[in-house]
């Protein structure tokens, strides 16, 4: 995994360094949380098992990035890729603390990784799994040329108010790729 420059970003390994930045701009925010898989954390204990948990991944074969800001060095979220080596397919996720919604910075971080997937790893299936009320990460995964290729019905329980959705799978081909 590399470290990646975008025009605002850059994209680049976790550390332990981060885990204030990371617990304060991101773990903490129940805005951000409502599409996570775990709970908001209370505690930087949480943050931190978190964080060895990405830093045990990076010794197999972990694509975790931390987004940080390249005008006040500010890390603001992580962008992740979980693979299927048999399909040679990698699975996309990506969130960032609300106060930075809605400026295409994770946008400029999804353009950036699924081009470093394609080019540099050589895998032929970029993939998100998005709840289908999420329609801001449908947006984002639209935007990065990502199609909606199938839907999972009633897989998604919102964790907020327990509602039944459906859940989208958005993908893009590497040969659909330019
Ligand atoms: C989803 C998420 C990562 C998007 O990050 P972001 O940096 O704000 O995304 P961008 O600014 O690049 O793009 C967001 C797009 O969604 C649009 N959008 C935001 N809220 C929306 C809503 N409720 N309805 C429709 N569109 C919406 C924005 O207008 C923008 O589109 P535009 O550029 O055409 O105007 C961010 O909202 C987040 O971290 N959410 C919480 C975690 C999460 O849901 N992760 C994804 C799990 S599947």
């Amino acid at each position: 995994m590399k470290d990646l420059q975008t025009k605002r970003l850059v994209l680049r390994k976790i550390t332990m360094n981060d885990l204030e930045e990371i617990h304060e701009n991101w773990a903490t925010d129940k805005i951000t949380n409502e599409y996570l898989t775990f709970p908001c954390h209370k505690t930087k204990d949480q943050t931190k098992k978190m964080i060895d948990f990405i830093l045990k991944k990076y010794e197999k074969d972990g694509y975790s990035w931390c987004i940080e800001l390249k005008e006040n060095h500010q890390v603001i979220g992580i962008i992740n890729g979980e693979t299927s080596y048999k399909y040679k397919c990698i699975e996309v996720g990506y969130s960032i603390s609300s106060k930075y919604f809605n400026k295409g910075y994770v946008t400029e971080a999804l353009q950036s990784i699924i081009h470093y997937f394609f080019v540099d790893c050589d895998f032929s299936i970029v993939e998100a799994i998005i709840p289908s009320k999420n329609k801001a990460s449908r947006r984002v995964a639209e935007k990065c040329n990502m199609s909606k290729e199938a839907v999972l019905k009633n897989r998604y329980r919102n964790k907020m108010n327990n509602e039944i959705n459906d859940l989208y799978i958005y993908s893009i081909f590497k040969e659909d790729y330019r």
